[in-house]
């Protein structure tokens, strides 16, 4: 297994506290598109980390299946749900899934794609997305759809406050963010049919802890997002200078505003919309 970038075994502790699900009503309303009602449905949650997706779902479709390789997230995530009938959560690798063809209806893969191109070689190419596309049409049934929650390049440059702060780290972790378009020719290249673009404009991904001002001056906020452990030391302790001064100068509130300004118009998530039709002959 590749090294992560991101320690998930210490993360995973902290990771409800820092980060909560936004667009569940986009995620529903794309599944909603199959012909199957969503209470018969079967929806992968590929990647589910400590299953906060799985958990906004829960009542919503009919069963839902969580895959985690991390151990640390795949932990929680099982302790959430031992008791929930309608609820699995399996160990496995999005580039090999563990299931046959033609086993779900819907499947939602959220904030995991930067994960997947640990290798330097792997950043231009990106052979890991393009298996992950792959399995993922191998295990839909027809009409079964994918929705892929990520981040353009745009936003990650100005969704997220401080990624201003940290703009060397900004650009390392968005070479491994493919571009929405190259996301949507890769998915056609799968054989998917690409239904659009939709953006939950007016959620974050950290909930209410977002705009906390003195936020990236602790380790726990840090944690909740991976563009902060690509920042060297010396980039964090210049980041850091900024936002003490800021908040002792009283240029914080401005500063934010700005930031603020950008983020509402462009958000910091896109969920990219598509399914396996029946190709037109
Ligand atoms: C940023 S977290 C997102 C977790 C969850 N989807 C959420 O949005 O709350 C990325 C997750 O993807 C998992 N992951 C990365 N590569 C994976 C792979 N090849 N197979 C399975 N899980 C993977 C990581 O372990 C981590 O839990």
């Amino acid at each position: 297994m590749k090294a992560e970038f991101e320690n998930y075994h210490e993360t995973s502790k902290n990771y409800d506290n820092t980060r909560v699900p936004i667009g569940t009503e986009i995620l529903l309303g794309c599944f909603a598109s199959n012909p199957c009602p969503l209470q018969e449905q079967t929806i992968l949650d590929a990647g589910c980390g400590t299953g906060n997706y799985i958990r906004a779902l829960d009542g919503k479709v009919g069963m839902l299946v969580g895959l985690e390789f991390n151990e640390g997230m795949l932990t929680q995530a099982r302790e959430k749900f031992q008791n929930n009938p309608n609820i699995r959560v399996d160990l496995g690798s999005l580039l090999d899934l563990p299931y046959e063809a033609d086993t779900f209806d819907g499947i939602m893969c959220n904030q995991v794609l930067h994960h997947l191109n640990t290798e330097k070689a792997d950043q231009e190419n990106f052979s890991p997305v393009r298996r992950m596309l792959a399995e993922a049409y191998r295990v839909l049934r027809p009409q079964g759809v994918l929705v892929v929650n990520t981040s353009s390049h745009p936003q990650l440059f100005d969704g997220f406050w401080w990624a201003d702060l940290i703009p060397a780290a900004v650009d390392r972790i968005a070479r491994r963010f493919p571009r929405l378009e190259l996301l949507v020719s890769m998915l056609e290249e799968s054989g998917f049919n690409f239904r659009g673009n939709i953006v939950p404009l007016n959620s974050v991904l950290q909930g209410g802890n977002y705009l906390d001002s003195k936020g990236p001056l602790r380790k726990n906020y840090r944690d909740g997002d991976s563009t902060w452990s690509l920042a060297t030391n010396e980039e964090l302790e210049h980041a850091l200078e900024r936002v003490r001064t800021m908040n002792e100068d009283g240029s914080m509130a401005r500063y934010l505003e700005a930031r603020e300004t950008l983020r509402r118009n462009i958000g910091q998530t896109t969920c990219v919309f598509a399914r396996k039709d029946e190709k037109l002959s």
